[in-house]
């Protein structure tokens, strides 16, 4: 058996960032060309006239400020409000691959591996670009990795139940470094017309470097254990897919293709399950939440992080102990617990302790209880 540790990250964050106010700018045009073409049925009272988003309603109910976005101009043209991404011929690379193998690099970079050292990528995010080849073969292809890959999908745990399956591999022998890779383009399967979820989302590709510790030449975080667990609901919920796709009642337009949510319902049943799920989580460790240095959590909702730090906690969390990213990245679904963790682990000590926690659609909960090693 071998210990299993965390040595580098990789983050790539797509140069384009949309703002709260030109979000709305946005949206606000897409209502007044919409109440236009339709003023005829809402005058006589059979359809709603369609409200104004505003930037002090997302910030307040979410935390969000701003998002990063692969497609930009897509997404603000109010004739579009979609990204429009170049279609890929089949010899070049996918844009998740792009995205993956900047991440990939930055991560080996931190861990001072090569190529040579790995041998296992796992892609793990949302929605993936495609069924077929897996996306994470052709990330291998790309970084010149001997062995295996494969894509795996478990919504926003996606990033944390790829760790625990990387981790449960380099324990059994089976690989000795594996890279799990979350390329997360939320903007492709959110519906930026709809007003109570249009802020949600932001594009993002993280990569974390799993291996046997005694690979390791410098610091790393040892992963102590994990824990997983799944609920089904239908609270959170994308019916696309290759079977919808081919009935003929014009699926393109309908509104379950893309992202919905029953968000108050999710804020209220997703909470205690994860609170309990870090605390159990704890306990089965042998360990207390007074001895975690850090919280990185999902990056959804800074309200429900506020929730979840004080009820884990049993207090109000300091300042740096459960560091927020979603200010600035919105929700990147899986990959948003692996950005905090990557942008605020340095300054850990030797032999303290932090857990990483996403939670989303399924349900599901992904922890991963970590101690540093310098
Ligand atoms: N601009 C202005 N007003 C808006 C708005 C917008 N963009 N969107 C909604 N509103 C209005 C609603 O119409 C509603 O008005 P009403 O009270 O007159 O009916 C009011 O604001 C409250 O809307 P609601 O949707 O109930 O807001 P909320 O406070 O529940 O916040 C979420 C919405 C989605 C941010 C919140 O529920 C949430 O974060 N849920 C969990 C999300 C999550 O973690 N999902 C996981 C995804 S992986």
């Amino acid at each position: 058996m071998h210990q299993p540790v965390i040595s580098g990250t990789g983050v790539f964050t797509p140069s384009e960032v949309i703002t709260n106010d030109e979000l709305v700018v946005a949206f606000n045009a897409y209502a007044d060309k919409f109440n236009i073409e339709h003023a005829a049925a809402i005058t006589a009272g059979e359809m709603a006239e369609m409200a104004y988003s505003s930037s002090e309603f997302i910030v307040a109910a979410s935390g969000i400020h701003q998002r990063y976005v692969i497609d930009k101009s897509g997404i603000l043209d109010p004739d579009i409000m979609y990204p429009t991404l170049r279609q890929r011929q089949d010899e070049e690379p996918g844009v998740m691959a792009e995205m993956a193998v900047d991440a990939c690099n930055k991560a080996l970079v931190q861990a001072g591996k090569t190529a040579a050292d790995i041998d296992a990528v796992i892609v793990a995010a949302s929605n993936l670009e495609r069924a077929y080849p897996a996306v994470a073969i052709e990330v291998q292809e790309l970084l010149g990795i001997s062995g295996f890959g494969f894509d795996m999908n478990v919504a926003c745990s996606s990033a944390t139940f790829g760790i625990q399956a990387a981790s449960d591999m380099v324990r059994s022998g089976s690989a000795r470094a594996i890279l799990v890779v979350n390329p997360e383009i939320c903007s492709g399967h959110l519906e930026w017309r709809d007003r109570d979820c249009h802020f949600i989302f932001g594009d993002v590709c993280t990569a974390t470097l799993v291996e046997r510790k005694q690979d390791t030449s410098g610091g790393h975080f040892e992963v102590v254990s994990t824990k997983c667990l799944t609920k089904f609901s239908n609270n959170i919920r994308n019916n696309n897919g290759f079977l919808r796709r081919s009935r003929p009642d014009g699926v393109k337009d309908r509104r379950d293709m893309q992202f919905m949510q029953n968000g108050r319902k999710v804020f209220k049943e997703v909470l205690p399950i994860v609170s309990n799920h870090i605390l159990s989580h704890l306990a089965e460790a042998g360990y207390s939440a007074d001895q975690l240095k850090r919280l990185w959590l999902h990056q959804a909702n800074k309200a429900m992080n506020d929730f979840i730090g004080k009820k884990v906690l049993g207090r109000v969390p300091e300042a740096g102990e459960q560091p927020n990213i979603l200010q600035d990245y919105a929700n990147t679904s899986s990959a948003g617990s692996i950005i905090a963790f990557s942008q605020y682990s340095e300054d850990i000590g030797d032999g303290e302790l932090g857990l990483i926690c996403s939670f989303g659609a399924g349900y599901s909960v992904g922890s991963v209880l970590l101690k540093r090693a310098l």
